[in-house]
């Protein structure tokens, strides 16, 4: 397939991009840089440096799809200036369905996240489960969503949203680095490589096993994976919606013990209060993509740690099988 990706400069886009090539298919590159990198464009794929808004000047019926991983996506910036995510998510979409549809482009994968349940009813996440967004990041996302919903209904469109869990992990020198860092593993790995003195726990007091929140961590390549699935199982007229996890919960202690197991460092930890809308538990259900994708993940949370950490261009410790963490939760 030729394949338009949108985000491919970013951390996951760039990991799906090289996936895409390995497997022969066509590749071109929208990226603003905004939040990505030039040297994570793979030199297989074509790149336009240009805004979500002007893809209407790059698309064309050559394309047989879209895979959609431009977005904005901290939280925190989404509650203090919403305006950025009304545009930048939403309008910035609605800009991409318009070119698709004028181009005759009928195939979408659209990268969708857990955001969208805002503070879950049970312990494991199914698609069927109530949507109420706590921020106005997941409330974007789920908006978009619903637009997908009607665009595969009313013009034909073959759509798959993907609700991404804890993205974590590297492939080959392919890794996160979001500035500002919001997300665990990279952080605690700079704690590791001393670049920072000492990891936060926010929150030690949930009712959880060791009374840290406990997330459902997937590796971007097993996400990958599903982006290829989901691309040949898109079917026209039709908005599915998958959640990507694995089924297990990691508390953020379990993590910290990766860390130190993986580095050998000592990874010193302070703790604080909660944050504000935090929920204790947030793991998936992957009973879905399972049985429609056949998609099931391979990786666990130590193979995470030891790629990234492997990715920075540090050695990682041979395991010891009787010091890996034992995740909790509940298994796919
Ligand atoms: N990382 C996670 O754990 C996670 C979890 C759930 C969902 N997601 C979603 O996955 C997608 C990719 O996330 P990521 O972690 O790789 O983020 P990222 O910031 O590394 O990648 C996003 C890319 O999109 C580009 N971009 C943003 N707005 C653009 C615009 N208007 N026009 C053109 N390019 C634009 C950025 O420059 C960047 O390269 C996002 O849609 C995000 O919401 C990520």
């Amino acid at each position: 397939m030729k394949l338009l990706v949108t985000g491919g400069a970013g951390y996951i886009g760039s990991v799906v991009v090289q996936r895409l090539l390995a497997e022969g298919h066509t590749v071109e590159v929208l990226d603003n840089l905004s939040t990505g990198h030039a040297d994570s464009v793979l030199d297989g794929a074509r790149w336009h440096q240009a805004e979500l808004l002007e893809v209407g000047q790059i698309l064309d019926a050559s394309f047989d799809g879209v895979v959609h991983l431009a977005a904005r996506s901290l939280v925190g910036e989404s509650v203090s200036h919403p305006e950025r995510y009304w545009h930048g998510n939403i309008v910035a979409t609605l800009a991409l369905l318009d070119a698709m549809r004028s181009a005759g482009v009928r195939r979408l994968v659209f990268s969708s996240t857990a955001a969208v349940y805002g503070e879950p009813a049970g312990a494991s996440i199914a698609e069927s489960d109530p949507t109420m967004p706590t921020n106005p990041y997941g409330a974007s996302k789920l908006a978009i969503d619903h637009m997908l919903t009607a665009e595969a209904r009313a013009h034909g469109l073959a759509a798959i949203s993907l609700r991404y869990f804890n993205v974590a992990g590297a492939s080959g020198d392919l890794r996160e680095r979001h500035d500002p860092e919001t997300h665990l593993i990279p952080n605690l790995l700079k704690v590791a490589a001393g670049e920072k003195e000492s990891a936060s726990i926010f929150g030690t007091d949930y009712p959880t096993e060791d009374g840290t929140a406990v997330r459902d961590y997937i590796h971007v390549l097993d996400l990958a994976e599903a982006h290829l699935r989901a691309l040949a199982a898109a079917e026209p007229g039709a908005h599915e919606i998958y959640n990507l996890g694995t089924g297990t919960g990691t508390s953020v202690r379990q993590v910290i013990d990766a860390v130190r197991e993986v580095t050998g460092a000592e990874v010193p930890a302070v703790e604080e209060p909660r944050r504000a809308g935090d929920p204790a538990v947030l793991v998936a259900s992957g009973a879905r993509a399972l049985k429609r994708l056949g998609w099931s993940p391979t990786r666990d949370v130590r193979d995470m740690v030891a790629d990234a950490w492997a990715a920075l261009g540090h050695e990682v410790r041979t395991p010891n099988p009787s010091t890996r963490p034992q995740a909790s939760g509940d298994p796919a």
